[in-house]
């Protein structure tokens, strides 16, 4: 295994081990896959928001005044379209008043390489705490698009979510975007000449929307 970047953040425990294996087992139907999914994006974004600015403020308890903690800006929540959706719920369930964008992207599957169809962002983006979700991290080149429109668009502070990562993606994107934080609950070690991560989960929308 190569020296994991600094920026990549493995969450690793029983709860998200037992949801990747529902997961990782090709003999888990779309619903059990879908709550799974959403099981495990509560997971890793209770995670991710660990490291997320906070400020204080006064406020008032029924019975005295006190110093508090609050996340320091809004938080934006970027799926990238279709997996990253299947993540989403989860998200929400923990940030309810979260800003939604979403990015559009497909792999063209004779190239592996990512084809924009639609973004959707807020504007004055630069005002966010963005929280990128997407499943599957594969050869980086999906993220590395999305992470370059949210750039383009203002975005500052930028972490990104996914189930399984593969080395080589991770490697990309760390490199190219080294103060982007990255959590992943498994990094799998390599890519099939289909660009596929092994072992993997298999294709993640496929398997979220019953497109098999
Ligand atoms: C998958 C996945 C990522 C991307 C990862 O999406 O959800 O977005 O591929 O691969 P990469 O790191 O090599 O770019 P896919 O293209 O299958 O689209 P879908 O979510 O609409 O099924």
């Amino acid at each position: 295994m190569p020296e994991v970047p600094e920026n990549f953040h493995l969450v690793d425990g029983p709860l998200t081990r037992h949801k990747l294996a529902i997961l990782r087992d090709e003999r888990t139907p779309t619903p059990i896959f879908r709550q799974a999914m959403r099981e495990l994006a509560l997971i890793m974004v209770a995670e991710a928001t660990r490291e997320m600015p906070t400020r204080k403020a006064t406020i008032r308890t029924p019975l005295a005044e006190t110093e508090v903690q609050e996340i320091s800006a809004p938080v934006c929540l970027v799926p990238v379209l279709r997996a990253g959706i299947g993540m989403l719920d989860g998200a929400l369930a923990l940030l309810p008043t979260a800003t939604v964008g979403f990015m559009g992207l497909f792999r063209d599957e004779a190239t592996a390489k990512p084809v924009e169809y639609y973004v959707n962002l807020p504007r004055d983006l630069a005002e966010y705490l963005v929280l990128v979700l997407d499943p599957m991290l594969a050869t980086g080149g999906s993220l590395s698009a999305t992470l370059g429109k949210l750039r383009e668009e203002g975005a500052r502070w930028i972490s990104c979510i996914h189930a399984v990562a593969a080395v080589p993606g991770v490697e990309r994107v760390s490199r190219e975007y080294p103060d982007v934080r990255f959590y992943a609950a498994a990094l799998d070690p390599e890519l099939n000449e289909d660009a596929f991560i092994v072992p993997g989960l298999g294709d993640a929308g496929d398997r979220l929307y019953g497109t098999l």
